[in-house]
């Protein structure tokens, strides 16, 4: 079903969006909501529009995309070298894919706004045998194990807002002011290889950017781009309520409507049927828009999806980011690449190696594999070098810590090993090492493209 005319609350005529708290308290509700329509838009709409321009560059194969960062950012684990330590991350896998792929990585966060989770169980019991509502991300409640802590509470809104502005302000802080110097992160990427324990595989690419960086010396190239980046914010558009809030009128074309919480906003794969009220919302929003796309989608799920999100076929509007699983991705994407290329729809593609494979730990922890998420990023690349299309781009849920959720990787992360410094409130990230392993291993498949 689709309403005939698009507002930034059409969505509430079609049958009410899947995964939304249970907000116990309307008039609770409405008066954040209300709050937060006053408050600033988080970015301009010039900006997302950069972003899809970016984007088109990605979908005609002149760009590769980097989307990462948390599964779930919380208001706990908030802090400025948080912050500044994923980016760094970002910064460096963006040198390393740069340099392989021979065109500009963009660097999109799953940052400033990502505090909002799908659960597969919308109640959870407690010891004491109490049903209570799924922790949804701290932008609906907390992530203790109590009835008080997972009553959902409209003010975590307007916290999440404000830490999204906090996070932005430092972002931009950083991407312009110094912080992203390509000189100073290539010699981060340098300590990492020498510290490395794959660091032998990974001379040729850190040579190769040796001596790029030596040649741009000697002929005095020293240009702006060489001293700051453009970085860009993103997360899953999931609960509407906070999302129609923040959407505003562009004041520089009266008809275009942003959703100024991030520059890019994305559908996961719970909410993402072509009639959902989800869908229907991003539909009118002017920003890049993503959606995941798991195994289970069919053909006609991705068409009419694309035709949905960019019925008039615009480069950079649409990107569809593939998360099908290492032993699903070589037999589920080809067909779904062929359509899309067939229709004409000018999408991006990336791959997301991380959602489908979630495996359980002895312990009963969350985790997954670095080689697994490495096998479904080979699988990935397969599938658009046989197709003939370009790989766009990486989406995944990492951390600048030290942290051991994730298994493998160079540092050996063993199932033992995950108790050591498991934090995440979802789903378990890659640490620096790792997220910079998978770099220069995806590097050189490009490298070889
Ligand atoms: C996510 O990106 O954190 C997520 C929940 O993904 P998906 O919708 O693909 O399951
Ligand atoms: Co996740």
């Amino acid at each position: 079903m689709t309403v005939p005319t698009w507002t930034p609350d059409s969505w509430r005529r079609l049958p009410p969006p899947a995964q939304q708290p249970a907000w116990p308290d309307k008039a609770e509700l409405d008066a954040a909501l209300k709050k937060l329509a006053t408050r600033p838009p988080l970015i301009y709409a010039g900006e997302a529009r950069s972003l899809t321009s970016d984007l088109a560059m990605a979908a005609a194969g002149e760009a590769f995309v980097i989307q990462a960062g948390d599964c779930a950012e919380t208001f706990a684990e908030f802090s400025p070298n948080r912050v500044r330590d994923v980016l760094k991350v970002i910064l460096q896998m963006a040198v390393v894919l740069t340099w392989s792929s021979g065109v500009p990585t963009i660097k999109v966060g799953r940052i400033a706004g990502q505090f909002a989770k799908p659960r597969s169980q919308e109640t959870e019991v407690l010891a004491d045998g109490t049903t209570v509502e799924a922790y949804r991300g701290d932008m609906v409640n907390g992530f203790a194990a109590t009835a008080q802590a997972r009553r959902p509470d409209p003010a975590n809104m307007l916290r999440a807002y404000e830490q999204s502005a906090e996070t932005l302000n430092l972002l931009r802080a950083f991407a312009k002011g110094g912080f992203a110097d390509l000189a100073a992160v290539h010699k981060w990427n340098r300590e990492f290889v020498a510290s490395s324990r794959e660091g032998e595989r990974y001379e040729a690419i850190a040579s190769g950017i040796d001596s790029a960086l030596r040649f741009m010396n000697a002929c005095r190239i020293d240009a702006r781009s060489l001293h700051e980046v453009d970085l860009y914010s993103s997360h899953e558009a999931l609960i509407l309520p906070y999302e129609e809030a923040l959407t505003r009128q562009d004041s520089t074309a009266k008809d275009a409507w942003y959703d100024c919480s991030a520059h890019m906003l994305w559908v996961g794969a719970r909410t993402r049927q072509p009639t959902s009220a989800h869908v229907e919302f991003l539909s009118g929003i002017g920003n890049p828009l993503g959606c995941k796309i798991d195994a289970t989608a069919t053909i006609d799920d991705v068409l009419r999806i694309c035709e949905r999100l960019n019925p008039e076929r615009r480069a950079g509007r649409l990107t569809l980011i593939s998360r099908m699983g290492k032993d699903r991705v070589r037999e589920s994407l080809p067909p779904l690449v062929a359509a899309v290329a067939e229709a004409g729809h000018p999408v991006v593609w990336m791959c997301d190696p991380m959602h489908g494979n979630t495996v359980r730990s002895d312990g009963n922890l969350k985790t997954r594999r670095f080689e697994d998420i490495f096998a479904e990023v080979e699988g990935y690349f397969e599938v658009h070098k046989e197709a003939g299309t370009w790989p766009g781009g990486l989406h995944l849920e990492l951390t600048g810590e030290n942290v051991t959720e994730c298994l493998g990787g160079s540092d050996n992360i063993a199932d033992a090993d995950l108790d050591t410094c498991y934090l995440t409130a979802c789903d378990p990230r890659l640490n620096a090492r790792q997220a910079l392993d998978l770099a220069f291993r995806a590097g050189e498949l490009l490298a070889r493209w």
